[in-house]
């Protein structure tokens, strides 16, 4: 393969993470890939908005109306699109092992915790980090990981550490995770994954 990898981002809410990417690709941190699609199983979701504004395709496909249609659904889209590359940036959403197992090695994850620590089934969001704080931890941080059909236990491409500070709440620790980790290391991964794809 020689042009970009193609990219699809399934997204739930805010999407500071896609615009992340967004910005990673104007920037060019991103290089060997193109963010084609994003698909969001909520159709409030503000990264809709961020999607439309940057110009990429955006698609809504709700679990709670297609049933048993929503995985098909969805490999449908991304299999007529020819995605290369699926970034799950807080989708919230557990995917079958059937999904997964058709793009193996594929799909990437960023998750608000250094697994394996804080994460699998009902770790998501801001339960990641009450967590972390009820436990104590000094040291937190994010993940970018492949995905396979244990939820968060594919093979760990990226992680980086955030100290946690004495006067963190859920939320004031979320966007510090944001800021010094996800937003830095989910394009980072992106690129290093597109680039191997495209060799
Ligand atoms: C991010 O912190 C992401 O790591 C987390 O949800 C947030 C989504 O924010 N994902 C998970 O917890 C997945 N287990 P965003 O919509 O602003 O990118």
């Amino acid at each position: 393969m020689s042009s970009k990898a193609k990219i699809a981002v399934l997204v739930s809410g805010g999407g500071t993470n896609l615009q992340a990417l967004i910005d990673a690709q104007r920037s060019g941190i991103i290089a060997s890939g193109e963010i084609k699609l994003v698909i969001s199983n909520n159709e409030g979701a503000y990264a809709l908005e961020r999607a439309k504004k940057a110009g990429i395709s955006a698609i809504v496909c709700n679990k709670k109306v297609l049933g048993d249609e929503f995985e098909p659904t969805l490999i449908e889209i991304l299999d007529s699109n020819h995605i290369d590359i699926i970034v799950l940036a807080g989708f919230m959403c557990i995917l079958s092992e059937r999904f997964t197992s058709h793009f193996a090695n594929r799909i990437i994850n960023v998750h608000p915790s250094l697994i394996p620590a804080f994460c699998g089934k009902g770790f998501y969001g801001l339960r990641v980090h009450e967590a972390a704080l009820n436990y104590g931890v000094k040291v937190t941080g994010a993940t970018v990981h492949f995905v396979n059909e244990i939820p968060d236990g594919g093979k760990i491409i990226m992680q980086k550490a955030v100290y946690i500070k004495e006067n963190d709440t859920p939320e004031t620790l979320q966007r510090r995770v944001m800021e010094e980790a996800e937003w830095k290391i989910l394009p980072m991964s992106v690129e290093k994954v597109s680039k191997e794809i495209i060799k």
